[in-house]
């Protein structure tokens, strides 16, 4: 018999390749700590930069399935590269549950952030080919000069649980010579996996370029939303934090706790598709 549970308690679904949603997902517990949090990762698939972004979205699909299935009032697709993967599904409500990502949000927040209108923005390649960025930016600020930047070395590192040292600096560095070289004002992090590391980027960019955190911004509209919809979780306590992993958990939950110490409460293994691709 399944037990009732009353809507407010119901858990929001997040979902990414990897460790990077938990940027995300710490952004959410910062402002709404009573909400309970399902964690979903696709670690058996990552890094989705590279793939093609039709298969991003099956993957994702899937996962919606399995959000359904764990009873969630909301799904914030913490992944930019499965934000554009899917983000005509998003905007057409087509899922049982509301799902929403992290583009528009961070687009929005740039658009406002910024001085002159010259925006960076560091992403993965299938992020910066979708194009996503560049054209929500300019939804908002139609005279914004969008500047991409692909960085999947970056990714890999944050995946890795490696966020500083002369290394990771030195990365941020190279990556990100292009962007500066067009003297942006503001840097849009467009890949979930790079607030992670926002001290060193912050320190390489320098005080005059201010950093744009989407999940940041994700967050206070999801606020928003639960409040509209009377689904806010009033608490007391603490809500849960679970992670789900198609990888390895013990390996997933071992960087989750260098990443965001004591952010995640335990971390299971799920099994989505019948022969892994
Ligand atoms: N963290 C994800 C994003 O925001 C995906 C990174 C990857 O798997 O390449 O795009």
């Amino acid at each position: 018999m399944t037990q009732y549970i009353p809507d407010t308690q119901r858990p929001i679904g997040l979902f990414d390749s990897g460790e990077g949603g938990l940027t995300v997902a710490r952004a959410v517990a910062d402002l709404l700590p009573h909400e309970n949090l399902i964690y979903a990762c696709d670690t058996a698939h990552f890094p989705y930069g590279p793939r093609p972004l039709a298969e991003v979205r099956a993957f994702f699909r899937r996962f919606m399935e399995f959000f359904v299935e764990q009873n969630c009032k909301l799904v914030i697709v913490a992944c930019n590269t499965a934000t554009a993967a899917a983000i005509d599904l998003l905007l057409a409500d087509a899922f049982p549950i509301p799902a929403l990502g992290v583009v528009q949000p961070g687009a929005a927040m740039a658009a406002e952030a910024s001085a002159t209108g010259r925006i960076g923005v560091a992403a993965t390649q299938g992020t910066c080919d979708s194009g996503i960025y560049p054209q929500t930016i300019r939804l908002f600020r139609p005279d914004a000069y969008v500047v991409q930047q692909a960085c999947p070395i970056l990714v890999i590192r944050a995946e890795e649980g490696v966020i500083s040292g002369p290394e990771v600096r030195r990365e941020v560095e190279r990556c990100l010579a292009p962007i500066l070289a067009e003297r942006v004002d503001t840097l849009v992090l467009g890949c979930t996996h790079f607030p992670h590391m926002a001290k060193v980027i912050q320190d390489v960019v320098g005080p005059a370029v201010r950093l744009v955190d989407p999940g940041k911004a994700t967050a206070v509209q999801v606020a928003d939303l639960l409040r509209r919809r009377g689904l806010l979780n009033p608490g007391p306590g603490p809500g849960q934090r679970r992670a789900f992993t198609t990888g390895d958990p013990q390996r997933f939950l071992e960087v989750a706790c260098r990443l965001w110490p004591g952010g995640v409460d335990a971390a299971a293994h799920i099994h989505l598709w019948s022969q892994q691709e």
